[in-house]
């Protein structure tokens, strides 16, 4: 596996792949990384012939007071959990070389990031639309992978792709789960072991939200009423959100005469945990 280390270079080895017909595959990644985003490798190695994996902790997608310090970063266990994938190039470019001296340019939507994680975190999905439009542009992709369970971030970057006409497909990988049922993610690495048990109220809320949804029940303003109590109900929770809203454009439904999404935020003492699911009558 090779790694590279600068914009500049990455290009060049891009560009070389692509006039020799290769087609490239990207997941985009902050590192410390888990079986979540090793589905992703794999799902992106069988959709091109030079698989490019990123790390890089991306300081305009976080807001002052929230954890790009602190965020968790190894990068000689993710350097052997890729390369066991067989993982072509590693790209980790620093944040000098992405946002040089006067940078000044950012990628905005216009609605979509105006409902759940936008609402609470204003710069987010500016900062992930930012950063991802730049490592389109070095890495060159022609297939990228994205995990579901930032269902929203999956959304953005979609319609970012179609709206300015990027030449890229854009795939979506299901959540992955530990044994217990919490979502797999890098800042799970912050939880004490009550949190953690703290945190299996997620989706556990969204399996007995389905459960409602099959036994007939309709309106989405009881199922969020009792998933809050629900999670309420854990030590050191602290809700940001709870909705159910349409699977496209996140406007609010209070009918579920559809599938809808469910997304639910919470904070276990101060680790924001996020997790989702598509409810459906089956
Ligand atoms: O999901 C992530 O890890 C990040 O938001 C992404 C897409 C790599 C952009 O920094």
């Amino acid at each position: 596996m090779k790694i590279i280390e600068t914009a500049g270079d990455m290009q060049v080895v891009a560009e070389q792949a692509r006039l020799k017909g290769k087609k490239i595959s990207f997941v985009p990644t902050m590192g410390y990384l888990h079986e979540g985003h090793l589905s992703l490798v794999r799902m992106a190695r069988k959709l091109g012939d030079l698989l490019v994996v990123s790390i890089f902790v991306n300081p305009s997608q976080f807001a002052p007071h929230e954890d790009f310090e602190t965020y968790p970063r190894n990068f000689q266990r993710d350097f052997d959990m890729v390369e066991k994938e067989g993982v072509d190039i590693l790209f980790t470019p620093k944040p000098d070389d992405i946002y040089p001296e006067g940078y000044q340019t950012y990628v905005n939507l216009e609605k979509l990031p105006n409902h759940l994680c936008g609402i609470s975190r204003p710069a987010f999905f500016r900062g992930v639309a930012t950063v991802v439009t730049k490592l389109f542009n070095i890495v060159k992709p022609h297939t990228a992978v994205f995990g579901k369970k930032d269902y929203q971030q999956f959304l953005v970057i979609r319609r970012m792709v179609f709206d300015l006409n990027m030449d890229i497909d854009i795939v979506g990988g299901e959540t992955i789960r530990e044994p217990d049922g919490l979502a797999m993610s890098s800042r799970n690495a912050y939880l004490t072991a009550s949190q953690r048990k703290s945190g299996l109220s997620l989706n556990q809320a969204l399996l007995a939200a389905q459960k409602a949804v099959e036994s007939g029940i309709t309106d989405a303003s009881q199922i969020i009423r009792e998933t809050k109590d629900f999670i309420d109900s854990h030590p050191e929770t602290q809700i940001d959100y709870v909705t159910i809203c349409d699977p496209e454009t996140l406007e609010e439904i209070h009918v579920i005469n559809r599938p809808a999404l469910m997304a639910l935020a919470v904070k276990v003492g101060s680790t924001r945990l996020i997790d989702n699911m598509i409810l459906n009558k089956k």
